[in-house]
This record gives structure tokens, C-alpha cells and sequence, in this order.
């Protein structure tokens, strides 16, 4: 029944389902565009700043209507075959409502509200915009977070967000292999029609068709990944966060959650309890080492002014990447990392399926 409805919501896409994450500044319309065409679910990240979502919006629709995505023609659901991601702590809701009101996305992605009550607001809103079309999706990073959320804005799909996962999540939380089928368990047995339970889709720590397998197995409908289309073509990113995400391996040591890169960067508006993943550098050391806060920063700033060369190991530079990492080894298109993710589950799991015959 998920698989029907997966289906129907986006006709265009190929299962095993692929997502790939609404990376703020990152996960701009190229790459959004080239993962929707290679049968995935691209969003748009779209994050704390609406100022552009109009006219990306505007952009990826000609786009499209000059060169369909294949099975176009299936299109029944009259949205366009992409996805756009928020973070409801700092996205303006009134720009959000008009520019998807204009250009109605097949699904939203919604992250960090600062309450439920926000959260509702922003479903009920987008709803209304969209009349219904646009699917609603929720990153969550507990299984209490999920129930709330299920029950108080019944969305179509929750995203669930192991600790793994590069960037933003939660400080304290479980990876994806307890958590998936923890909340699967709980949203099975809430008092909400069979029909409207959200699907899940699992993310943080998946790179390629063997973590997607395992993702699969767990329950999850779809996975998502943020830290593989770093090492995109399409990617808005500098060479020197490209190149510390292909050199950097060993994540469960190299990579850690912490607030010291937010701090140094100035995004400091997340709601409490978060925090981000990302590769050490020395910034993080010497505040481990207990350099004076304001040096750092200059240090920082000064890294900022060296472009490119300002990341690595000895640099300074923010790398937000997940543990896995490590398994990202070379600069791909986005349509191949799709179709490699999606058909190296898909031969992992008919082995594993021969293997009990
Ligand atoms: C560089 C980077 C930026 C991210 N930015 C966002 C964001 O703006 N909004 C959001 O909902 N999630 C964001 N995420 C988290 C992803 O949604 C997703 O949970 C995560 O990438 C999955 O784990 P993975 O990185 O191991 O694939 C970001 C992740 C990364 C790596």
C-alpha cells in the first residue's frame, strides 16, 4: 500500500526510492533538477531564507517544461516533480505559502520548528496553498518526536534522522538501525487510519546500495542522502569542502556533532538541542584545547579569506559531512549516484533473498 502511494504522489520516480536532502546553499536547483530526473526525489533546500524560492521555483518549471523528466506525461498529480526543504525555525512562512501557492512542489520537507504549534501552522498553511497536492514531510530524530508530530500534523511522510547524519540534527539521538523500526512500531500501533500513517524514509549515514539495503530492510520506504551528493557535479559547493569530503575517512573518529562550527560561523538560532556534524579541524581542537573564544573566531575568519585552501586538517574551514564519509570516494554526477544507490540495494537485496531459497 506505501509502495501505491509513493507511486501516485510522485509518478516520476524509480524504486528502491532515492532522496536526496534539502542541503541549505548546497542543494540548489542543479542538483535538485538532476535527482528528480534520474527517478529520485530531489528537494530544493530551500532552509531559513525564502528571499530566492520564487524565482528557483520559476526556474526549475521552465526547466522542466523545456525538457520533461521522463514519465512526464504521468504527471497526474499537477506539482512540480521536485521537492522543497525549510527549516521552520528561520523560513518565512508568508514567502514560503506564496511562492509554492505559484509553483505547488509535490512534497515539502519540513525541519526544526521551533514548537509543534509552528509546525502545525506551516502544514495547515501549505496545505491550504497547494490544496492538498503538495505532500508534507517531517525530519524527526526520536520516536517521540515522530508520535507528536503524527499526531498533531498527520503528515505524509516522516523522515526519520539517525545520528549519523551530517549537519543538523539532534545532540543526543540513536542511529537509524534502532530508531526506524522503533518509530515503524510506534506509528503502527497510533490511533490513525491505515491510509493517512505516514511513510518512512530513512537518513543519516546511508552512502551507497549496501546502507540503502540495510535502510530498506529496517522498515524505511526510501532513503536519503546528504553527505554522498557532496561529491556531486551538481553540488553548489567550494572545491575545498569537496575535496576535505573525499579525503576525509574514518568518520565515527574524524567526524563529531558539536556547536563550535555554528558558533564560528554565526548560524546560532537553531532551537536548543541541536547541534551539527561535522569533520574535526583545528578550530575544533583548539577550542577543545580551551583557546580564547574571540582568537578562534579570528582564526576562523581569517581561514574564511583563504578560500579553498582554508579546509583540511590543519584548516579551518566548516566540512559538515556525516560518519560515513569515509565510503565517498570520487566526484560523481547526481544521476549516477541515484541510479548506483538504487540498483545496488536493489542487487543486495535479491542476493540476500537467494541466499534463503
Ligand atoms: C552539508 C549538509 C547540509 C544540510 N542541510 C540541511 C538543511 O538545510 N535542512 C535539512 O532539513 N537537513 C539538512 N541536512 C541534513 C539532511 O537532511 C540529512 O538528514 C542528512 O544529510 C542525512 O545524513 P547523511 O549526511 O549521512 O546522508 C544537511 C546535511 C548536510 C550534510
Amino acid at each position: 500500500m506505501a509502495l501505491a502511494r509513493l507511486k501516485a504522489a510522485f509518478p516520476w520516480i524509480q524504486t528502491p526510492l532515492v532522496v536526496g536532502a534539502p542541503m541549505r546553499l548546497i542543494a540548489t536547483v542543479p542538483l535538485t533538477i538532476e535527482i528528480c530526473r534520474a527517478g529520485g526525489i530531489g528537494f530544493l533546500g530551500a532552509g531559513s531564507d525564502t528571499s530566492t524560492l520564487e524565482s528557483d521555483l520559476r526556474t526549475i518549471h521552465a526547466q522542466f517544461i523545456e525538457r520533461p523528466p521522463p514519465n512526464a506525461s504521468s504527471l497526474a498529480t499537477n506539482t512540480l516533480p521536485i521537492g522543497v526543504g525549510f527549516l521552520n525555525w528561520g523560513a518565512n512562512l508568508e514567502a514560503a505559502v506564496s511562492a509554492v501557492s505559484k509553483f505547488p512542489p509535490a512534497a515539502v520537507w519540513f525541519f526544526a520548528p521551533r514548537s509543534t504549534n509552528d509546525l502545525i501552522v506551516w502544514t495547515t498553511k501549505i496545505r491550504e496553498a497547494t490544496a492538498g497536492r503538495t505532500q508534507i514531510w517531517v525530519q524527526v530524530g526520536t520516536v517521540t518526536n515522530a508520535v507528536e508530530v503524527t499526531r498533531a500534523c498527520r503528515p505524509e511522510f516522516l523522515v526519520v534522522q539517525g545520528t549519523d547524519a551530517g549537519g543538523h540534527g539532534l545532540q543526543q539521538g540513536a542511529s537509524i538501525i534502532p530508531l526506524l523500526p522503533e518509530v515503524s512500531d510506534a506509528i503502527s500501533i497510533l490511533e490513525v487510519p491505515e491510509e493517512e500513517k505516514p511513510i518512512l524514509v530513512a537518513a543519516g549515514g546511508i552512502m551507497e546500495g549496501r546502507g540503502a539495503a540495510a535502510a530498506l530492510t529496517l522498515g524505511a520506504q526510501g532513503v536519503v542522502l546528504g553527505t554522498r551528493f557532496l561529491a556531486s557535479h551538481e553540488a553548489n559547493i567550494a572545491d575545498g569542502y569537496r575535496n576535505e569530503v573525499l579525503r576525509a575517512s574514518d568518520g565515527g573518529k574524524t567526524t563529531m556533532r558539536t556547536s563550535v562550527y555554528d558558533r564560528l560561523r554565526g548560524t546560532t538560532d537553531w532551537p536548543p538541542g541541536y547541534n551539527a556534524r561535522g569533520v574535526l579541524n583545528r578550530s575544533w581542537t583548539d577550542a577543545e584545547n580551551g583557546m580564547d573564544w574571540e582568537e578562534n573566531k579570528k582564526l576562523y575568519e581569517d581561514s574564511v579569506r583563504m578560500g579553498d585552501k582554508g579546509w583540511g586538517l590543519e584548516g579551518r574551514m566548516t566540512t559538515y559531512a556525516g560518519t560515513g564519509v569515509g565510503l565517498v570516494k570520487e566526484v560523481k554526477k547526481a544521476g549516477e549516484i541515484v541510479e548506483e544507490v538504487r540498483s545496488g540495494a536493489r542487487e543486495i537485496l535479491q542476493r540476500a533473498a537467494r541466499s534463503l531459497a
